[in-house]
């Protein structure tokens, strides 16, 4: 509560409101708190976890088979290879974070030696699992999946030359921290190629229709990310917005 909605109520009010303290909102103000902790709990319980609504062969249909999701999916994917591409090496250890149906792992390892894939959502994992089986042992021999959930810290071993992670900080609350348990498994001069949705009215528009979906986004603004990134020893080399909703940020890692 801010200096400005706190007021000292008159004598002749304060028997009246004997349950409340001395120093209290106005009236306008407990309305707007009882208000805003109604919107909370409605809140809580309209999302549902941000890997627990993923439906696989749905995510992959709209990308694939409408003519939006492919012309998103195509301007999102130049952007990102635009990043990755003057980076990656055919040496590279590389993670993918929140690496969904593994549209960027499969590509990922026709250009790096190995790819760690990072999801969250059980329906995910399998269904990559799964496409590794279908696509034969180039996919499989190179790609292991593995459980993980920012921003808690990865759990890999080793240090990575790269990290990707496309279309999954829109669903984490602290960037701050997600941004360090991206960082951390980096060796230094390391590349990290993420994206978040910005701060603009496309990125708040993407906001509420995902809202619809039961999916809780973050949008950020650029500010928010550098610091973002710098506190986690990344110092970012460039951005830019595909499709109008996903900034992609290149950044190395430093060290820190
Ligand atoms: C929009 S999809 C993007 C998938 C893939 N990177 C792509 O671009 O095709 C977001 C993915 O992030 C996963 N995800 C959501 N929240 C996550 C979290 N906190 N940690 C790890 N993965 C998460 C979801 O399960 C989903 O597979």
């Amino acid at each position: 509560m801010s200096a400005s909605q706190e007021r000292k109520l008159p004598d002749a009010m304060q028997e009246e409101t004997s349950r409340v303290p001395l120093t209290v909102r106005g009236a306008r103000g407990v309305e707007q708190a009882r208000l805003g902790r109604s919107a909370g709990k409605l809140a809580r319980r309209w999302y549902i976890e941000d890997w627990q609504s993923w439906r696989p062969r749905l995510f992959e249909w709209y990308f694939t088979k409408t003519r939006v999701g492919s012309s998103t999916r195509a301007e999102e994917e130049a952007v990102v290879w635009s990043f990755v591409d003057p980076q990656i090496r055919p040496e590279h250890h590389v993670l993918d974070v929140g690496s969904g149906t593994g549209i960027y792992t499969a590509r990922l390892v026709t250009k790096c030696s190995r790819v760690f894939a990072v999801e969250a959502s059980p329906a995910m994992r399998s269904y990559l699992t799964r496409r590794m089986d279908r696509e034969g042992e180039g996919l499989r021999s190179k790609v292991e999946v593995l459980r993980g959930r920012l921003p808690e810290p990865l759990q890999v071993h080793g240090s990575f030359d790269g990290v990707v992670a496309i279309g999954v900080l829109n669903y984490v609350e602290n960037l701050d921290a997600a941004l360090k348990a991206l960082a951390a498994p980096l060796s230094v001069g390391g590349w990290a190629v993420f994206s978040v949705p910005p701060d603009t009215d496309a990125g708040r528009k993407y906001l509420r229709q995902e809202r619809l979906l039961r999916r809780r986004v973050y949008v950020r603004s650029d500010s928010e990310v550098v610091a973002a990134a710098n506190g986690a020893g990344l110092t970012v080399q460039g951005s830019r917005t595909a499709a109008d909703v996903t900034r992609v940020v290149g950044a190395v890692f430093v060290g820190g």
